[in-house]
């Protein structure tokens, strides 16, 4: 008895542990810091997870994963990205969001995940089979392929809020006169010359799409997916069918934050996910100086791209003098050594942020503005001051500004004197750490914690095989009958075919009338 029953409740939970693969090809770190916390929440509901991941891990024992981290040496070839430093953006801040190096960077990453060995033994491997696909959103839609090689439904992880890039593959693209834009800096309401920009950024980023990055991309899938899929007996499907089937989108947003556009049924916001609670203990050393910061401390990373020892040096000097007039202790993550410190002043190499933030004498952050780093700051109920660099740092930034939680310096030669008025504002007004709370507050306010939504959504997309009754139909009719351009058509032609009878008509009548009058 007792042995058929341990069989039965095995069988029940194999029946719950679903196959799913997860892909966080991209070499950013923020994206694989999010592939990383949703394989952490599966494999915690105990599914079986392969995990593709440009950072692997060591040691993996609960999870199979698949090292794609050759896809940063793509990169690196590329001349932008090796001079990507805080120094060169501060000589060329108007280079920074071109549209086709985002796409062509995407495009080339997943060009290369595609002939990495690794996974391509996953792909070519007839016997794997997945209950669900998860797949990083990053500027292309290539990985959709994988949900039709394996028969199963694809959910996008996409790392920001509801804008139109993702959007239009699950319902349609948001109306630009509204909607924030990564791209651009302005916080809704635009005025005329702010709307006027949104609808030019959409038609740029869909122009370049269509005309260059597109072609692109279904040349690799041709390329590349074609013998793939024959190796496992099927005929590739078309590009378009694979690209507007996903199931869900799981957005990296919570729904605090406020001035976002209304999204469909299959668009869930989960943002906060990646933050583990409660946060890791910290080392003893930063234990022990957090703990004694008489007067509080201020936290100062510019995350893990941007790294802070790349500040010209005349700049870190200007830094210092002004921290270390200050009586508040400060901690800042700094990637190398730094002579004659003032004794308020420690830097860290290394930083393990979402525990310096928790910590109750945090007083505030300096932050470059980083999606991660914003929610986290939420999180903990942390005021900022940002410093935004790159992509979508200026809105993140212009949000929080927006939401009386921050202020924003910009990135200049004259840094360190803008800092030193914006940390003594910081320091003297209490609205901003109170508003921090608020919203924090908030942001926790939900039904569940975002991982156990994250795990939830997953689940219904494999038990409801794609939750087709979450689809827009907006999907299902194309973009002129969406316009009713037939119906304008029709309009149109009629009532042109009725002005032309009309003026035939009436010239033929004027024309009897004129020649009755000249036979009279
Ligand atoms: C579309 O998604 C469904 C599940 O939602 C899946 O079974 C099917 O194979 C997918 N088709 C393509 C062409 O991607």
């Amino acid at each position: 008895m007792f042995f058929k029953v341990l069989v039965f409740v095995s069988l029940v939970l194999c029946l719950d542990a679903y196959k799913v693969l997860v892909l966080a090809p991209t070499p950013f770190r923020s994206l694989g810091v999010l592939g990383e916390a949703i394989v952490r929440h599966l494999v915690e509901a105990k599914h079986e997870v392969t995990f593709v991941t440009a950072f692997p891990k060591e040691n993996t024992k609960n999870y199979r994963q698949i090292d794609v981290s050759d896809n940063a040496l793509a990169l690196s070839g590329n001349d932008d990205g090796a001079s990507f430093t805080l120094a060169w953006v501060m000589e060329n801040p108007q280079l920074m969001n071109d549209i086709r190096y985002l796409q062509d960077v995407a495009y080339i990453i997943a060009n290369e995940t595609f002939q990495n060995k690794h996974f391509l033994k996953l792909l070519q491997d007839p016997k794997e089979e997945f209950d669900v696909v998860i797949s990083e959103l990053y500027e292309t839609e290539l990985y959709a392929a994988l949900a039709a090689l394996y028969k199963c439904p694809l959910v996008w992880s996409y790392s920001m809020g509801a804008h139109w890039m993702a959007l239009r593959l699950v319902a349609e693209a948001t109306n630009p006169a509204f909607a924030a834009d990564y791209l651009s800096p302005e916080v809704p309401p635009f005025d005329f010359y702010g709307r006027l920009n949104k609808l030019w950024l959409q038609i740029q980023w869909s122009y370049i799409k269509w005309a260059d990055t597109l072609p692109k991309e279904k040349a690799t899938y041709e390329r590349l997916l074609k013998p793939i899929f024959e190796n496992r007996g099927l005929s590739l499907p078309s590009y378009d069918d694979v690209m507007y089937n996903a199931s869900l989108i799981l957005a990296n947003d919570y729904k605090g934050n406020g001035l976002m556009p209304s999204t469909p049924q299959n668009f869930q916001f989960i943002g906060g996910y990646h933050v583990e609670t409660p946060p890791k203990p910290l080392p003893e050393n930063i234990q022990e100086i957090l703990d004694t910061a008489k007067h509080g401390f201020i936290y100062f990373s510019m995350g893990s791209i941007w790294q802070s020892k790349d500040i010209p040096v005349n700049i870190v000097n200007g830094l210092l003098k002004v921290f270390g007039e200050l009586k508040e202790t400060v901690i800042w993550k700094y990637e190398d050594v730094l002579p004659n410190l003032p004794k308020n002043v420690h830097i860290l190499k290394w930083a393990p942020q979402p525990s310096i933030l928790a910590h109750p004498k945090c007083l505030f952050f300096i932050t470059h503005g980083g999606h991660l780093s914003s929610i986290e700051t939420v999180h903990f109920g942390v005021p900022t001051i940002g410093i935004p660099i790159f992509f979508d740092q200026f809105i993140n930034i212009n949000k929080a500004v927006a939401n009386g939680y921050a202020t924003k310096v910009d990135l200049t030669y004259n840094l360190h004197n803008d800092l030193k008025i914006a940390i003594n504002n910081m320091l003297a007004n209490s609205t901003f750490k109170e508003r921090a709370k608020e919203l924090s507050q908030l942001y926790h306010d939900r039904v569940v914690p975002p991982g156990k939504e994250l795990v939830h959504w997953v689940e219904h997309v494999v038990r409801t095989r794609g939750a087709p009754h979450l689809r827009s139909p907006a999907l299902m009719l194309p973009w002129y009958q969406k316009m009713y351009l037939d119906v304008a058509a029709i309009i149109i032609s009629v009532v042109a075919t009725a002005f032309i009878l009309f003026i035939r008509l009436f010239s033929r009548n004027s024309r009897k009338v004129n020649m009755e009058k000249k036979h009279n």
